[in-house]
């Protein structure tokens, strides 16, 4: 990577060398040599067009819930630190992406407002969330999405309605390099009881259906369509496979876990040993539903 790097780049808040075990749930991978920490949206948007500019290629993370990280990373990765307001309008609610996830759900539910009670339980921030249309229990960030911002890979800004293709099964179209800045959720009016025992409802089938004592990067295949990827690898009798310190959870086979100081090559050995004995079982290739650095 060819350095000193431009100066309006360096003028945008960031840290050197962090390490991904302090950047993601799972806790793998090498160091961060240099994140890029925007606070407004105004040094979001200095951060993409100086490396638009540069041709430089860059990554986003925001929470680190669904990344598995197998090395260092040397290229530039941006993390929105937004300041962290949610502002009511009605049945709306404007987030911006830094938020977490979980925190935008609380607060949903505490307005009396309905239809967030199913991310009650899903980590990561708003924008994560959105940028991958993340979903649990039948419904997914589209299905409340009434609004979103984005900066383009020139480093425009976008405020608008989604429309169809945009958004599919854990995919949103602002993969292709978009940063998303914030959503708003069109809501609804509830009975503030009944919200809290429908949130109390999807957080007591995830913790017992989830390993959540153990760090991991929530379900790590995709659900082939027709078919649950957790049922697959439990039926393959993958449940407690090791390689290392990672291990397929023997509470549910999509979640592999890292036991405690797990390296990013046992890591890419398990899921690939997965992958080939899902194959060799039922004839069906397992795709990544993480991330992958
Ligand atoms: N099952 C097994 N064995 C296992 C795991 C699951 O037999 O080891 C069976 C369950 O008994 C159930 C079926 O498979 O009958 C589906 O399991 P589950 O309800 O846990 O849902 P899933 O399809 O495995 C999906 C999402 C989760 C989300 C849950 C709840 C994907 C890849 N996973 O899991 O999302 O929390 O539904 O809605 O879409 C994530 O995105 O990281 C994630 C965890």
């Amino acid at each position: 990577m060819a350095l000193p790097w431009p100066d309006d780049l360096l003028a945008v808040p960031h840290r050197r060398d962090v390490p991904f075990a302090k950047l993601t749930t799972l806790g793998v991978g090498g160091v961060c040599r240099w994140l890029f920490e925007p606070e407004t949206e105004a040094q979001a948007q200095a951060f993409v067009r100086a490396c638009a500019r540069e041709r430089l290629p860059w990554r986003i993370l925001g929470g680190g819930s669904n990344l598995v990280v197998l090395g260092d990373i040397e290229t530039p990765v941006v993390r929105l630190k937004l300041a962290a307001q949610v502002r009511r309008e009605g049945l709306d609610v404007h987030a911006p992406a830094s938020y977490g996830h979980i925190r935008l759900s609380g607060d949903t539910a505490a307005m009396g407002l309905a239809g967030m009670e199913y991310a009650s339980g899903i980590p990561g921030t708003v924008g994560g969330a959105l940028h991958m249309n993340a979903g649990a229990y039948g419904r997914e960030t589209v299905d409340i999405l009434a609004r979103f911002r984005f900066l383009t890979p020139e480093g425009d800004l976008v405020e608008k309605a989604p429309e169809p293709g945009e958004f599919r099964y854990r995919w949103s179209f602002l993969e292709g390099g978009r940063l998303a800045l914030g959503m708003v959720v069109r809501l609804a009016e509830g009975d503030p009881a009944e919200i809290r025992a429908r949130v109390a409802d999807c957080k007591a089938r995830r913790g017992t259906s989830q390993p959540l004592d153990k760090r991991n990067a929530g379900c790590i295949f995709k659900n082939p369509p027709g078919f649950s990827a957790g049922r697959l690898i439990d039926q393959a009798g993958l449940k407690g496979l090791r390689v290392g310190a990672a291990e397929v959870s023997p509470q549910h086979g999509n979640f592999l876990v890292n036991l405690g100081g797990a390296s990013a090559s046992e890591f890419r050995e398990l899921m690939a040993l997965v992958q080939s004995k899902v194959r060799d079982c039922h004839g069906i290739e397992l795709e990544p539903e993480v991330e992958i650095w």
